[in-house]
């Protein structure tokens, strides 16, 4: 088995392929001169199964089209079964027609790029579980939430004053789990049951057109309490933002933000980090597109360990 990657994320390619003990095939990636891909994969296939991960970052629509094209030119060299692992299944967002006259994007784009020959697909944390069910082959859904979590218990067991090393003694009282908006209450709920601490959930809305987001209120007094808010992506960075002002009004200590998919949408990661975020985690599903300073508050995991995992077991 080998691994091929698209331009979107080669180096968690490069991790995964490590972490299965495993070769990445080589492909070159370019352009024609009218500006359409070119993808030339100059390793030999035959009989084999390969893998091709390719995350639908900026820019979206070459990378979908990158990917097709990928799969097609690995099924003509006589690959066995194609995997095709897609860490972040752009378009997801664009799930319901939100307005009169708007395309139902991700069926779309789950019909486009079930054009390419894979067996199967790999992704993690979509924004809506309804997505699944626009495609008709098989969708494996995988989490970064066990690495966030990982990252919440070692916080508790570090607690000076906490000598048992369960989390919920060390974390009950003082940390709260904050659900952002009501599309995250069911997997923001789950994650404070894992770590035995109490939930608040905010109310939030986005205006359609502009995108700005309002804050009305929260369902608890979070006066004193350190905030951990779990979302499954940041594009715009409104939602983190406003959340973390208004709980910070509110009298919350600390904020620690964890999220799957950081979109790297232009200068959001700046904003952010300026913001008054006490820690944000994020995963490696997206490559960031600017080289990213060391910055304390900022904290990228891997989940390569992850998919690796799932390339074994399904
Ligand atoms: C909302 O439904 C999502 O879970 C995220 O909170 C949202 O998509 C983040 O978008 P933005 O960063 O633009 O507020």
């Amino acid at each position: 088995m080998k691994i091929f990657s698209g331009s979107s994320n080669p180096k968690l390619a490069r991790k995964v392929a490590k972490k299965l003990k495993i070769k990445v095939g080589k492909v070159e990636l370019s352009r024609f001169a009218n500006g359409e891909a070119r993808v030339f994969v100059r390793d030999k296939v035959n009989n084999s199964a390969a893998v091709v991960l390719q995350s639908f970052s900026r820019p979206v629509d070459e990378h979908v089209i990158e990917f097709c094209l990928l799969c097609d030119a690995l099924k003509r060299l006589g690959a066995k079964k194609i995997t095709a692992i897609v860490p972040w299944l752009g378009y997801s967002k664009q799930d319901k027609v939100f307005r009169e006259g708007e395309p139902l994007s991700i069926k779309v784009i789950a019909k486009i790029i079930q054009t390419a020959p894979f067996d199967k697909l790999i992704t993690l944390d979509l924004h809506n579980q309804s997505i699944i069910g626009f495609f008709d082959k098989p969708v494996i859904q995988l989490s970064a939430q066990p690495l966030f979590l990982e990252y919440f218990k070692r916080i508790c067991r570090h607690r000076p004053c906490n000598s048992a090393r369960t989390v919920p003694a060390g974390l009950t009282g003082k940390y709260i789990v904050i659900a952002p908006d009501a599309g995250s209450i069911k997997s923001s709920t789950a994650f404070a049951q894992k770590l035995k601490l109490p939930i608040a959930y905010i109310d939030k809305e986005r205006d359609l057109i502009s995108g700005k987001v309002k804050i009305h209120g929260i369902s608890k007094e979070v006066k004193d309490k350190k905030a951990i808010i779990i979302d499954d992506m940041i594009s715009t960075g409104a939602t983190l933002i406003e959340t973390v002002r208004f709980l910070k009004k509110k009298g919350v200590k600390k904020v620690f933000v964890a999220a799957t998919h950081h979109l790297f949408v232009p200068h959001v990661t700046q904003k952010l980090l300026k913001s008054p975020i006490d820690k944000l985690l994020i995963s490696d599903t997206i490559s960031p597109n600017i080289p990213l300073k060391p910055n304390k508050k900022l904290k990228i995991l891997s989940v390569a360990e992850i998919i690796a995992k799932a390339i074994i077991n399904t």
